[in-house]
């Protein structure tokens, strides 16, 4: 995305509430759950405030049955629950905010890419060049069931329809050229027809004719995230995506994740500079060790000790809740295999794990470290930041992860962290005045 080494900064907002989030005192404080526009415009306006570059919004359509065989664990903790549609609040975020862009996230199993082109074409238009797509190809079988399907796409064929997917969704972008309107009123020409063409494409999930009917957007197509992790999520990313996500743990994973990416991006004629990488980090910053060591405290007490397992239930497809306390990871590899779902997710945790951990030691802390996490001071926080930005190839930044709520976690990450890296010259201290492409290659 950028020949620059800047640090760029994105929140994910998915998970405000849930990893019992909503437990911690001065969560949501003032504002009603997830239906509020005014507790995202909050965030917007203090996010660009820290000049971050993104917000995103993740996206899974499904009530986990996994954990116990019922959605009781799910809904009594709030794990991964609700999912609202996003949709609606991103003009009205966009018209909050000049700058910050905003991620939605769009399943290429389950949608029609002539659909998509047309819905992020209009959000391109609304938000002034300021969208990002998330393509996901959706992992979990309860989300597979309320789209009409028994038994989840198989991984491989999920992953070959979205290359599809993303090609004929460029073909869209790309079939209204860039300079085709006119608007000669003397000539009476409002497009040039020259300039808009036909796909008459036919693959092998879809059939598309076109053009996209609609005036070509601010950044012409969105910018595009992939957080796929496994093989064919890797070639998806380096053939179509301008960002990954990606929660390896450790700095040595994720070195090997970037020159995985590369080989890739080199095998699709790009270069490593066209794929960016947002690692995720879960912050924990105070003005004092000791403060930052009580406020972690008081994010772990508030997850109960099976909440990891039944987001890892959730997340592999698998019943843990049936674990026997001496059973390991390693026992469930086939199981996690049959599910299709998260592979790449599951392959990263086997690889940086101990294989001798159980699986109920695994899940105590699944929430609070499945990511890297770092605590302290605004100091200590950057030096990691630093550190691991420049290891694994100065090409992305960082995204709030998960563990995080709003609105206090969120102001301290604006108010300490962020001028700590402005000091520094590692992120930047104005936008410039353009897309939301444009603001990642500052
Ligand atoms: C950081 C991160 C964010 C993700 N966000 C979503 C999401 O919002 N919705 C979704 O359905 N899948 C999401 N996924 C799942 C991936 O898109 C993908 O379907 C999943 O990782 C399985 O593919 P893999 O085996 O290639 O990793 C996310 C994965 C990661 C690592």
């Amino acid at each position: 995305m950028s020949e620059k080494d800047t640090i760029h900064l994105a929140a994910d907002l998915s998970f405000l509430h849930t990893d019992f989030l909503w437990r911690m005192p001065g969560s949501w404080a003032g504002y009603p759950y997830y239906s509020s526009s005014e507790f995202y415009e909050e965030i917007a306006k203090t996010a660009e405030r820290g000049r971050m570059d993104l917000l995103f919004f993740g996206d899974t359509g499904g009530t986990s049955e996994d954990f116990g065989g019922s959605h009781d664990a799910v809904v009594t903790n709030g794990v991964k629950w609700p999912r609202h549609d996003m949709t609606p609040m991103i003009p009205i975020l966009a018209r909050m905010t000049k700058h910050i862009g905003y991620a939605l996230t769009m399943s290429t199993t389950y949608h029609h890419p002539f659909h998509c082109a047309r819905v992020f074409n209009a959000l391109d238009h609304v938000t002034k060049g300021r969208i990002a797509w998330n393509a996901v190809t959706s992992a979990y079988k309860w989300e597979a069931m309320n789209w009409g399907f028994d038994v989840m796409m198989e991984h491989g064929e999920r992953y070959r329809r979205a290359q599809e997917f993303l090609e004929v969704a460029g073909r869209l972008w790309d079939s209204v050229e860039p300079d085709a309107v006119v608007l000669d009123r003397e000539e009476g020409l409002f497009l040039d027809p020259k300039k808009v063409h036909r796909l008459d494409f036919k693959g092998e999930y879809f059939k598309i004719r076109g053009p996209l009917p609609a005036l070509p957007s601010p950044q012409q197509k969105p910018l595009i995230i992939q957080a796929g992790q496994s093989g064919p999520g890797m070639d998806l990313a380096a053939r179509f995506a301008d960002l990954q996500f990606s929660t390896r743990r450790t700095i040595d994973s994720m070195k090997e994740h970037r020159t995985e990416i590369d080989k890739r991006l080199l095998k699709f004629s790009r270069k490593p500079r066209d794929l960016g990488i947002l690692w995720s980090v879960r912050v924990q910053v105070a003005e004092s060790q000791s403060e930052a060591r009580a406020k972690e405290k008081a994010f772990l007490d508030a997850i109960p000790p099976e909440g990891g397992l039944i987001e890892m239930s959730q997340w592999f497809g698998v019943d843990f809740s049936l674990a026997d306390p001496e059973m390991t990871l390693a026992d469930f590899i086939d199981q996690v295999c049959e599910t299709n779902g998260n592979l790449g997710t599951f392959e990263e945790i086997l690889r940086t794990t101990s294989p001798n951990t159980t699986v109920k030691e695994l899940g105590r802390d699944y929430l609070t470290k499945r990511i890297m996490a770092v605590e302290g001071t605004p100091k200590a926080i950057v030096d990691k930041l630093e550190r691991v930005h420049f290891e694994t190839g100065a090409n992305g930044g960082f995204i709030l992860g998960r563990g995080y709520h709003a609105m206090n976690n969120i102001r301290d990450f604006v108010d300490l962290v962020v001028p700590e890296l402005q000091r520094r010259g590692l992120s930047k201290k104005e936008y410039s005045s353009g897309t939301l492409k444009d603001n990642f290659n500052d």
